[in-house]
């Protein structure tokens, strides 16, 4: 029997030459046993008939909160499902919902809805890599919302690149896995570092790097869907993150990061080190703002705490401890004795010679270290999402079971 049989599905068009392939995707929604209720935008009704998505639903189609039959409810619309999928979804809508607006029946039962939400955007390859639209697609994710990956291909525009929504099988794929999916992590208490460490100059100068905090923040969200309570430790980045299971400490120095992660160590099972910590900070904070002068400027710089090594001191058994390494050169070699010199149990190796991996990207490609029998896995270019779950399956695998 399929994982949607009785599943209440909230199905939202909006108004992209994609919307016809929401047809196919109730179609398949229905034979697979769930319920569908579909939402249209306004536009989305110059796309595809309600007619039509009425008679394959077998209910009536909502577009406005304040319909001809007086006032639609959104939210117990919202309440009512069992997952929101959104599909498919404009930058106009992806800016909506990420902004909390509410003025249609779509946007507002987004924001009544308490189930998972599941996104396929769809629009134009320059309208998908604008930055309001990654910043959207970022905040929205912070927010846990599951989104379906973009396809490559020919675009209404005629234009070639990604933008494309995802197929209605894959999206069905997708629902499939998710009601399939496990609640593997339930009773564990994982610990996650993320993002940069900003290390003062001055009032207005730091020591930083590029890291974004979207690989520890996707983790943070993989484990929390899968049951864990995880707590973010998360250094500066404009980057959001917000579901029950996750507390989120902020920080700015690796001293501050440091601390934050020590605390309470004894009672993690799993802690991962995502965090690009600067391994030196000036020696001297200047109180007031550096002024020009001379043509060079020397600063002494001393070394920071090191946080894998020291939870790799005071780890004790049954406590897991994973490490990335984000290498440039001798990738492999330079891994695994970050993996021993810390005391890991495994390693994710990044490396920046490998395109769309690393800093800020939304995908990496990763190779796993195991410190047992110098056990070694590949992964292809995935979202940073993908790789997250690839990484708790291993740990699972391999420490947790
Ligand atoms: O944040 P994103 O933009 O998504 O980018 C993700 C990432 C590239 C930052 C991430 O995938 C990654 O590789 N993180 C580790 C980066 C790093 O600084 O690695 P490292 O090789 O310098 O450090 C090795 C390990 O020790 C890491 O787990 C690091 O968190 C940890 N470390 C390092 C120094 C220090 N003082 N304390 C630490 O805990």
């Amino acid at each position: 029997m399929s994982q949607l049989a009785g599943k209440k599905i909230l199905l939202g068009i909006s108004g992209s030459i994609a919307a016809y392939k929401a047809a196919f995707l109730t179609r398949l929604l229905i034979k697979h046993n769930a319920e569908v209720q579909v939402l249209m935008t306004p536009s989305a009704m110059s796309f595809i008939s309600p007619l039509t998505l009425s008679t394959l639903s077998k209910r009536p189609v909502y577009t406005d909160v304040i319909g001809a039959e007086g006032w639609n409810n959104h939210v117990e619309i919202g309440l009512w499902a069992d997952a929101l999928v959104l599909a498919p979804v404009t930058a106009n809508t992806l800016s909506k919902l990420a902004s909390g607006q509410s003025d249609n029946m779509l946007v507002a039962s987004y924001l009544s809805a308490r189930c998972p939400v599941f996104i396929a955007p769809a629009m134009d390859l320059d309208m998908w890599k604008h930055p309001a639209t990654r910043r959207n697609v970022a905040l929205l994710e912070g927010a846990g919302n599951h989104f379906l990956e973009v396809g490559y291909g020919e675009l209404a525009s005629g234009l070639i690149g990604e933008g494309r929504m995802a197929e209605p099988e894959e999206i069905l794929t997708r629902l499939e896995s998710f009601f399939g999916q496990q609640q593997d992590l339930v009773g564990k208490k994982v610990l996650i570092t993320a993002g940069p460490t900003f290390e003062p100059i001055d009032p207005v100068r730091f020591i930083g790097n590029r890291s974004s905090g979207k690989m520890g923040i996707a983790l943070a969200i993989s484990a929390a869907r899968r049951g864990a309570m995880v707590r973010l430790v998360l250094g500066p980045t404009s980057l959001t993150v917000s579901h029950p299971n996750i507390e989120v400490v902020r920080v700015q120095t690796a001293r501050e990061m440091f601390n934050a992660s020590c605390e309470g160590f004894e009672n993690i099972d799993l802690a991962i080190l995502a965090a690009a910590v600067a391994d030196y900070r000036p020696k001297d904070q200047a109180s007031e703002k550096i002024k020009k002068s001379g043509n060079a400027l020397q600063l002494e710089l001393v070394q920071n705490p090191d946080i894998a090594a020291t939870l790799g001191k005071m780890k004790k058994a049954g406590q897991i401890l994973v490490g990335f390494a984000l290498e440039t050169q001798n990738e492999e070699a330079h891994a695994r004795a970050k993996l021993e010199r810390k005391n890991l149990d495994m390693i994710v190796l990044n490396s920046l010679r490998d395109p769309g991996a690393g800093f800020n990207h939304d995908t990496n490609r990763i190779r796993i270290l195991h410190r047992e029998n110098n056990k070694t896995a590949d992964f292809e270019l995935k979202s940073k999402a993908a790789v997250a779950e690839d990484i708790l399956d291993s740990v699972l695998h391999y420490y947790l079971t």
